[in-house]
């Protein structure tokens, strides 16, 4: 299988309340994408990275590209634009996306603690089931509420649910059926797996990492920087 990684990085990130988009602040010396990124590029298994840019940003992101990565940018990498939802993003990924390639990671530029490990579980995890996300189980219990009122409506069972993170892997076949399927019906997921069940395709989940964390508030940047120092990175 040929492997590459699509990098929706075109979000504004309005909850980290911050001048520019999170995936462009600071953590441990470099920006938050350029350190998803790197770990993608530096992969031996994945051969084109294509990353989903905001359109507003987009001469600033090449700029920072440059300086951090290598001038001119490394072969594998792809860069495009980025539509209004997460979902637009990933198909402009998937369009841009080199066609030898035949395996999909789809991973959050916001997300730059993924390890190897995880990635190598999603790689060995698509070879054998055609679809899976990086996944951990849900350690609170969990409650479903009423929005308007606050009260409880039920205790969900908590050993059924799993919290989806990324990578999300699978066949590309698989991804571009549904995407076209989800285009048909209308269909909008805040996930990859989420159109693949829509169409009705098996997704399964691998091992995740607690430390896999998607950078949203503004204390996920402390948190993040604290755990990259834990792991000596
Ligand atoms: O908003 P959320 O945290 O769910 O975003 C997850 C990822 O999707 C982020 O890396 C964000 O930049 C990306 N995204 C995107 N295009 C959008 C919205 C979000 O690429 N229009």
């Amino acid at each position: 299988a040929r492997a590459g990684a699509i990098i929706p990085a075109a979000g504004f990130g309005t909850r980290m309340g911050a001048d520019r988009p999170k995936q462009f602040l600071e953590l441990a010396g470099a920006p938050v994408l350029i350190r998803t990124i790197r770990i993608f590029l530096d992969h031996p298994a994945i051969s084109a990275v294509v990353v989903a840019l905001p359109p507003s940003h987009y001469q600033q992101s090449l700029e920072l590209f440059t300086r951090y990565l290598a001038s001119p940018l490394p072969a594998k990498l792809i860069l495009t634009r980025g539509g209004a939802s997460r979902q637009k993003s990933v198909s402009h990924g998937l369009a841009a996306l080199p066609p030898q390639i035949d395996t999909v990671l789809v991973h959050d530029g916001a997300r730059p603690l993924v390890s190897d490990r995880v990635i190598g579980r999603c790689l060995t995890g698509v070879a054998s089931h055609g679809a899976v996300i990086a996944a951990v189980p849900a350690k609170d219990t969990l409650k479903e509420v009423d929005p308007e009122s606050g009260r409880i409506i039920t205790t969900i069972d908590r050993s059924r649910v799993w919290l989806a993170q990324t990578p999300q892997a699978m066949r590309r076949e698989l991804l571009e059926q549904a995407f076209r399927q989800a285009a048909e019906d209308g269909f909008t997921g805040t996930d990859e797996a989420s159109l693949l069940e829509h169409g009705n395709i098996p997704v399964y989940v691998v091992a995740g990492d607690e430390q896999n964390i998607k950078l949203t508030r503004p204390g996920d940047l402390t948190l993040a920087s604290s755990l990259l120092g834990e792991s000596g990175k």
